[in-house]
């Protein structure tokens, strides 16, 4: 029973670039999983396109992703959550926790842009973390690249192989349809319609005439000729390959017309990983093991300032989770029950009594989360692969109330608990350095510390480069590196000793005066790519 529960699910993340149509995709699929009724249900999770830092965006936003964070729904037999990953840049570090809790990705690519800056950096996550990737090339519909050009860069740009499982007939205006080389079916594109079952055909010669009366003389041809040069220059699709993240599989389509998306979703039910296992500190946890396993990737506060409590994320990795039953908090040797866990379907959500490996529960906190707590049934253990990254904006926080001192310090490290930003401190001077991804959280951290604490304060920007997490064996040029350093030396939430660069250059010359120290971008020093 257990095992048909596990085998059943697949959770996934649906990455893009902004406006690449990951919205739309994903109200797509959750029509074909009937978890909604109507086109428009999903509000898309993303700032409005002209104003970017309103506070009111910003809040209206927290609501939306709390209800759309999770998208679960059943089709043909399969439990699917959907991970939703937010679209804007400066929350790139919520996204990459989110691809902590998935097993595998879609990956949707405009056809007309190409691979953009936020596909790239998606992309270095997944790679990073072996994560199997399906690409969608979206917006057939629309004057595109050529499909093998589009092929090349997003392999060269992204270090990924790449194997269409259909193929284009046309583009643009002069968009016909696509061939499925895996299923061998001719499907015809009408726009504006909404179910395309009627328009698709078996064609399991290429040679059969019934292709040119289907798509006239010359597409045809162009197509028998496209499908024996792919087969020539694209390795076999081979699902294994594809599981191990060594080759995507590439579906064309256009999410806003509905074409290509059914194919897309019987074939990730059919080919993408079930739950997978996950490493921590002491062993690898399988999907399957008796004994209850999870670990926390987000934490969303409660949207109601007289209600300080949020809602942790956590992701089932092994066993049964059940309702009212005490679970152990590893990070703080203690046990906790939750009495009202809920469990995310469609895009609502609602109590729960019992979730399974690769199911989101939601646990309403008071505090005792931080990002990458891990939960069993009593073994100490910890996940691993939450690291934190480098930010790219470093501000120092300054407390603009001195009676409030003790507000601000709860409410910046709760604050960072929850992952709006990273905190790094500085002694002597206790100088609190708030790093981000992107300027929008700074307006989070001020508004929020202001309304939910009391506290104001704020922000000089400071010029760092990157933060680096340091280690070494050497003890004695460790120290004399942080003495002589002592004006760069800050430790980061967890207190690990974190170095805060000026420039590249800057950092190139502390790592040649100082070569027996590893500096690392990321907060997960061993191994960060293990799952
Ligand atoms: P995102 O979540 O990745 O940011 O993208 P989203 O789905 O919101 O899509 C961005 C824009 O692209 C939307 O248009 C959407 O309608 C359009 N779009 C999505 N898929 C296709 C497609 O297959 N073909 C074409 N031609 N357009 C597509 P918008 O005008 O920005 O927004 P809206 O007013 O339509 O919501």
């Amino acid at each position: 029973m257990r095992q048909d529960e596990i085998t059943k699910r697949r959770t996934f993340g649906i990455i893009s670039h902004p406006d690449a149509g990951k919205t739309t995709l994903t109200e797509k699929l959750l029509l074909f999983g009937g978890a909604i009724k109507t086109a428009g249900a999903v509000k898309s999770n993303k700032f409005g396109k002209t104003a970017t830092s309103d506070f009111m965006e910003i809040e209206k936003q927290r609501g939306i992703s709390v209800a759309t964070s999770v998208m679960g729904f059943e089709y043909d037999g399969y439990k699917v959550n959907i991970l939703d990953t937010p679209g804007h840049k400066d929350f790139a570090e919520d996204t990459y926790r989110t691809l902590t809790a998935v097993d595998s990705v879609i990956l949707v690519i405009d056809s007309v842009k190409g691979v953009e800056e936020q596909t790239r950096k998606l992309m270095d996550v997944c790679r990073m973390r072996h994560t199997p990737v399906i690409v969608f090339i979206n917006k057939m519909d629309r004057e595109g690249q050529d499909p093998y050009q589009l092929l090349d860069s997003i392999e060269k740009e992204l270090s990924i192989h790449t194997r269409p499982l259909s193929w284009p007939i046309g583009i643009g205006s002069t968009f016909k349809g696509v061939y499925n080389l895996f299923e061998k079916q001719l499907q015809l594109f009408s726009p504006n319609k909404s179910n395309i079952s009627e328009d698709v055909f078996d064609i399991e010669n290429l040679n059969d005439v019934e292709l040119d009366k289907r798509i006239g003389k010359d597409a045809a041809n162009q197509l028998r000729e496209d499908v024996e040069l792919i087969d020539e220059i694209y390795e076999t699709f081979d699902e294994t390959l594809y599981r191990d993240a060594y080759l995507s599989p590439v579906f064309f389509g256009s999410a806003l017309n509905n074409f290509g998306v059914k194919e897309l979703l019987d074939t990730f039910v059919r080919i993408a990983p079930s739950p997978l296992s996950r490493e921590t500190d002491k062993r690898e946890i399988l999907a399957t093991e008796e004994n209850f396993t999870g670990f926390v990737f987000k934490i969303h506060a409660n949207l109601d300032p007289n209600h300080r409590d949020r809602i942790a994320f956590c992701r089932i990795v092994s066993g049964k989770f059940e309702r009212n039953k005490f679970y152990y908090h590893t990070r703080l040797d203690k046990k906790l029950r939750f009495s009202s866990p809920v469990g995310f379907m469609a895009n609502e959500k609602s109590i729960l009594d019992e979730a399974y490996p690769g199911d989101v529960v939601g646990l309403y906190d008071t505090g005792n989360f931080k990002i990458g707590d891990s939960l069993s049934e009593g073994e100490q253990l910890s996940f691993k692969g939450i690291p934190s990254f480098s930010p790219e904006i470093f501000k120092e926080l300054i407390n603009k109330d001195p009676l409030k001192t003790k507000q601000l310090e709860k409410g910046i490290r709760q604050l960072t608990d929850e992952g709006v930003a990273q905190l790094f401190v500085r002694q002597p001077g206790n100088t609190k350095i708030i790093g981000t991804v992107g300027e929008l959280q700074f307006e989070v951290i001020q508004f929020r510390l202001l309304h939910e604490y009391g506290a104001s304060c704020i922000f000089q920007h400071l010029n760092f480069y990157k933060a680096c997490w340091f280690t070494s064996t050497d003890k004695v040029m460790l120290n004399k590196f942080i003495t002589q350093k002592s004006q760069y030396i800050t430790v980061d939430k967890d207190d690990r000793p974190v170095f805060m660069a000026e420039s590249e250059w800057y950092l190139k010359v502390v790592m040649q005066n100082f070569p027996n120290i590893e500096f690392h971008f990321t907060s997960e020093i061993k191994k960060v790519g293990d799952n």
